[in-house]
């Protein structure tokens, strides 16, 4: 699959896109946002790490039949499982491999780093769709990332378990620095409010800065798009939310990440293995 790639010495820029709750739309945005930079001229590569029911491949309308298991099993290499699944956009298929990160042997993490490695240059993106909640696997991904999204809807639920997700970030892996995204509210407004509730629980326990990164309109387009196993920015690019997703994705492509301590596909591989 490579082949079919240049590679220019890029730097990968990696966002994490996650939420304490499930069900609040971080498939549907780590997808759109996908399409939308790949549309802008970037190679796009998505690490699924969620083992629920709607996983990208399925969202992307495609079957994928290996995951990242298959090579730290030493079946396959990771050029193998690499799936394209739409112009510029490419996935690894996380599986239930991604639990397995954490407690690899030496060698196994070796020649993961090693295979890995041979994705360095290919990429100005990798976004990573998440489980949510704060399993040590999530924790990992997150904390290797130059960029974390945590993904909000306006249910009291969706609030309370993102700040817990934030707090054990900050207190366990020191991050400071989050991205929060408003999906399914009414308004701009009701987006703002919730960021704000969310603000205000973070500055009075904790010490972290919170990046609003907009909001997205809950629209009846969206979930349609979901059932038929397209994207919102395909089928209705018109529509609100997926407006709403494309200023998401001028945001996030205006920080490009440098000048972070932290980034880069190496680095990221490097603290998810935890060989750093
Ligand atoms: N802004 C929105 N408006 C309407 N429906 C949405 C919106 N965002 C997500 N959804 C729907 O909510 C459901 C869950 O979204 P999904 O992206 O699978 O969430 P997650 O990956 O967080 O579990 C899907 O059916 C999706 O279409
Ligand atoms: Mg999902």
């Amino acid at each position: 699959m490579l082949e079919n790639l240049k590679r220019n010495k890029k730097y990968t820029k990696t966002i994490s896109i996650t939420s304490g709750k499930g069900g609040v739309g971080k498939t549907s945005v780590t997808c759109n946002l996908a399409r939308y930079l790949a549309l802008k001229g970037n190679k796009v590569l998505i690490l699924d790490g969620d083992l629920g029911m709607a996983n990208v491949d399925v969202m992307m309308g495609k079957r994928t039949e290996h995951s990242i298991l298959d090579v730290i099993d030493g079946e396959k290499f990771i050029e193998e499982i690499i799936q394209p699944i739409g112009d510029s956009i490419y996935l690894i298929p996380g599986g239930s491999g991604l639990h397995e990160l954490s407690h690899l042997t030496v060698y196994q993490k070796q020649n993961l780093l090693e295979q890995v490695s041979s994705l360095n240059g290919y990429f100005d993106y990798l976004l990573i769709d998440t489980a949510p909640g704060i399993d040590s696997n999530v924790l990992y991904l997150n904390a290797a990332v130059n960029e974390i999204l945590v993904v909000v809807n306006p249910e009291p639920a969706s609030i309370t378990d993102s700040y817990a997700l934030i707090k054990v970030l900050n207190k366990y892996h020191k991050e400071e620095r989050f991205s929060i995204l408003c999906n399914e509210v009414q308004s701009e407004r009701e987006g703002l409010m919730v960021f704000q509730r969310l603000s205000e629980v973070c500055e009075k326990f904790l010490c972290v800065s919170l990046d609003y990164k907009g909001h997205i309109p809950l629209d009846a387009a969206m979930s349609r798009a979901s059932r038929s196993q397209t994207l919102i920015l395909d089928k209705s690019p018109y529509a609100p939310a997926a407006k709403a997703i494309m200023a998401v994705g001028d945001k996030i492509g205006a920080d490009t990440g440098l000048g972070r301590a932290k980034g880069g596909l190496q680095f990221f591989w490097e603290q998810v293995l935890g060989v750093a």
